[in-house]
């Protein structure tokens, strides 16, 4: 195929200029844009075109002719193979400042806004080993190995070891894999639909280093789980509980409803900021407690609350910024679509002996019509990527609450409703990105808003 006088197969010098909004390098020739991955801005390199469509398309380096300043070599063995972490080849602080601009692009060109300052990004000052959550998959067939997805696939490629997971992940893996096999249960094939395992999620205390453990399985009794258990739990005693969520659903999606304990505690304990979370394996928590801690301080800097505020925090997960409001505010309210979330919620409250806090299940979009309280002084929105529910702003707009803190994981999505509330007579004052995500190419960002009039 021709497209713009190039063929897909075709070499290329291109000078790499600008980092593309998902992590690829971006080069442009004879008015084509063309998307590099792995590539650095102010890379010179030879590339190979994979794909052409009207005015773009993308390449592989086959040669780097002058690297550029930022270059580094990536510590990780599978840089480039696993889909985790596009950015390891980047200098950290120029990820840092990409992260910035594309932010700061976001804002200006979907959402619109000008003048809104964009903070330089709040780093970790050692970013790596911070992922407290990792899902692996499990490969192998009848000899069963955890890994990690190949970037773009669902081959699952063997992991040693993952530098911004915690080193205990590594035994955890390897054990787990290793007592699969002992129990004869085959890895599960999407394409054949057969096999039982699918999937290990472990997530580990910040502190202490104790992990949690879920095995996803296509069967609910596999014989032999508890021995597996305990077994695991011997094989690496910082395993402090073992769960199998029972999974049989022959879509992609990873969790199944129903949870079993099979040896060991039910919940997981992480600290943020004073603040102990009892987790259980279903619900969200934030994957960066460091971060987590860090974002928690800037919200409660700049919220100021003074005693007497009530807050509604919508997308409030397992209450990580509810039961730090609650400790400075009148009242919480907390919206949550999911159960275990809400549940997690509601026990945190009572084991951080917090009273003035309520939460209530339910899609935000659904619920928000119906509020114990007329008005609030200040909401929290921190929704998942595809950002907020039109009628949840149209809501929060309509009460003209004073002040608006919107965490996101999502530049675009969070651009795209600060044009909403900006419609609804909110100035956003500022964004501080913070690096929840090192070496990956995601954002999460606060902004923080207050009504103009
Ligand atoms: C990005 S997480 C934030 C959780 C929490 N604020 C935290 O920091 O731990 C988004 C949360 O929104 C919840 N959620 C997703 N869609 C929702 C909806 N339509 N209504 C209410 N909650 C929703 C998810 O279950 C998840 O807990």
């Amino acid at each position: 195929m021709t497209e713009n006088n190039f063929e897909k197969g075709q070499q290329v010098i291109l000078n790499l200029d600008s980092l593309a909004f998902g992590g690829d390098s971006v080069g442009r020739k004879d008015g084509m844009v063309f998307f590099v991955p792995e590539g650095a801005p102010g890379d010179k390199v030879e590339v190979e075109i994979t794909y052409l469509s009207g005015n773009f398309g993308r390449g592989i380096i086959t040669k780097i002719l002058e690297a550029s300043p930022y270059r580094v070599t990536p510590p990780c063995s599978l840089h480039g193979i696993c889909g985790g972490c596009g950015l390891q080849h980047l200098t950290y602080e120029y990820q840092l400042e990409s992260k910035r601009k594309t932010v700061e692009d976001c804002i200006s060109r979907i959402g619109g806004l000008e003048n809104v300052e964009v903070l330089p990004v709040l780093g970790m000052e050692d970013p790596w080993r911070y992922r407290n959550k990792v899902q692996a998959p499990f490969g192998g067939g009848l000899d069963p190995y955890l890994g990690l997805y190949a970037k773009g696939s669902h081959r699952v490629i063997r992991l040693d070891d993952c530098l911004i997971q915690p080193e205990v992940n590594n035994r955890v893996l390897l054990e787990a894999a290793r007592l699969a096999k002992k129990y004869r249960w085959p890895a599960y094939k999407e394409e054949i639909r057969k096999g039982i395992l699918r999937y290990l999620l472990s997530r580990t205390e910040s502190k202490s280093g104790k992990v949690q453990v879920v095995l996803v399985s296509m069967e609910k009794e596999p014989k032999g789980r508890y021995k597996f258990a305990k077994e695991l739990h011997d094989a690496v005693p910082e395993v402090s509980g073992v769960w199998l969520n029972y999974n049989a659903r022959r879509d992609n999606v990873v969790l199944g409803e129903n949870y079993f304990l099979l040896a060991g505690d039910e919940f997981l304990e992480e600290d943020i900021g004073g603040i102990e979370y009892l987790l259980s394996p279903g619900s969200f928590f934030q994957v960066n407690p460091v971060q987590a801690g860090s974002m928690v301080s800037l919200i409660l800097e700049e919220a100021a609350l003074c005693g007497r505020e009530k807050v509604l925090d919508i997308y409030c997960g397992a209450g990580t910024f509810s039961l730090h409001l609650a400790r400075r505010c009148e009242r919480v309210t907390g919206i949550e679509e999911s159960g275990h979330a809400v549940e997690d919620a509601e026990r945190n409250a009572i084991h951080n002996n917090i009273e003035n806090v309520e939460f209530i299940k339910g899609k935000a979009e659904d619920v928000i019509g119906g509020l114990p309280e007329k008005h609030y002084d200040l909401v929290v929105l921190d929704p998942p990527r595809k950002g907020c529910a039109r009628e949840v702003l149209k809501a929060v707009g309509e009460d003209g609450v004073p002040e608006i803190v919107y965490i996101s994981c999502n530049p675009s999505t969070l651009a795209r409703d600060l044009k909403i509330l900006s419609g609804m007579g909110y100035k956003t004052r500022k964004i501080r990105p913070v690096d929840m995500f090192p070496h990956t190419p995601h954002i999460e960002c606060i902004a923080f808003l207050e009504r103009a009039d």
